[in-house]
């Protein structure tokens, strides 16, 4: 039997089996990271190797760095999730990777490796949207979510309000005209020399202080559920410059918390306006900005408010990890089976 045909009999026998495992793979940025996914629901190992340390020096992710990193990693953290989930191959159903979007060559490295296990073993693989993982990171935080929802992802790429119509089935709603919030934070946190990754020093330095010290601007958008952060960015670099030429010392934890405010009050707001006007069923968060403390809090007033269930993916799931993709991976079995062979990396891959 040749590998198509033997992963095509594979793809029909899962769809009716009870419990189907999913060995995933994550290498889109500067996190080589592995999980055993069952049934898109149930984390039984989630083994997450962060680059941090080797990008810190540089004050961001180095793409070269990223992908030689991946190489030597990624052997290590599919031994090491099977070794946490305690099974061999041979209880993995299939083989999941992310194709995009993300760093080419970081990419590269994940779905080779994975292309290779797939064939080696026989098994399906399984090409998953990075976004698509993000948002997934809910199911396995919130076992009773169900599609439809409302979700907003924002991440250090992304920044988008998309309904969740059904499980791989999305409508864009909204998303930013510029930079996404999470690149926003990192950006900021820059001009406050905050060391790499911005978007958690800020959040944490935001928390002593006043998020009324600076009025960032509103930015005024034709799109009813778009975002745009450059301008609060740009408002926010020119205060700070200000103040250093004035030769005052900077009250880093007032300037954090002000645009902390100025950009998270503008995603819960466009976020419940659509929610609104749309009657959407539920709300849900994804991304690594869903870790932001003061939009975590926020979400849930205004959802309490508008009565509303708020899903938020557990804070280890926000940033990126092997189980969101995983969990999406499953739902993409089931929808589309198998990918082919001749997957490649898609860095520019958009989720709808
Ligand atoms: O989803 P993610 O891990 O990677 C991408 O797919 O981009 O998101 C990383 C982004 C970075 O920009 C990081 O600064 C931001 O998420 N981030 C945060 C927080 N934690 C991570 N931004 C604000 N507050 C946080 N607590
Ligand atoms: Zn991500």
């Amino acid at each position: 039997m040749t590998y198509e045909e033997k992963v095509t009999a594979r793809v029909a026998q899962l769809r009716h089996q009870e419990t189907v495992r999913i060995l995933s793979l994550e290498t889109s940025c500067d996190e080589t990271a592995a999980a055993i996914i069952e049934n898109g629901r149930v984390i039984r190992a989630n083994v997450v190797f962060s680059q941090i340390d080797l990008h810190a020096l540089y004050g961001g992710v180095v793409p070269e760095i990223a992908s030689r990193a991946h190489v030597e990693a990624c052997d290590r953290v599919i031994d090491e999730a099977l070794r946490e989930a305690g099974m061999t191959f041979d209880d993995i159903d299939a083989c999941a990777v992310t194709c995009g979007p993300g760093l080419v060559g970081a990419l590269l490295t994940g779905v080779s490796c994975m292309k290779g296990l797939s064939y080696a073993l026989g098994k399906p693989l399984i090409a998953v949207n990075h976004i698509e993982g993000h948002v997934s990171a809910n199911y396995l935080t919130h076992p009773d979510l169900k599609p439809p929802f409302l979700c907003l992802v924002v991440s250090g790429g992304h920044s988008h309000l998309v309904r969740v119509e059904d499980y791989g089935v999305y409508t864009l709603l909204g998303q930013t005209m510029d930079d996404a919030a999470g690149e926003a934070f990192d950006k900021a946190a820059r001009v406050l020399t905050l060391p790499y990754p911005g978007g958690p020093r800020i959040d944490a330095l935001a928390e002593e202080g006043d998020p009324h010290f600076l009025t960032l601007p509103r930015p005024h958008i034709e799109g009813r559920y778009d975002y745009s952060f450059s301008g609060v960015k740009t408002a926010f670099l020119n205060a700070v410059h200000k103040m250093e030429q004035n030769g005052e010392t900077l009250p880093k934890a007032d300037l954090a918390a002000s645009f902390r405010y100025a950009v998270v009050s503008q995603l819960v707001d466009k976020a419940m306006l659509a929610a609104r006007e749309t009657n959407a069923p539920a709300l849900a968060l994804a991304g690594g900005v869903s870790a932001n403390s003061l939009l975590r809090r926020m979400m849930q007033e205004a959802a309490d408010k508008a009565g509303l269930p708020l899903y938020m993916p557990r804070l280890k799931l926000c940033t990126d990890n092997g189980a969101m993709i995983g969990s999406a991976a499953y739902y993409r079995l089931l929808k589309d089976g198998a990918a082919a062979l001749t997957l490649n990396a898609q860095p520019a891959l958009r989720l709808l």
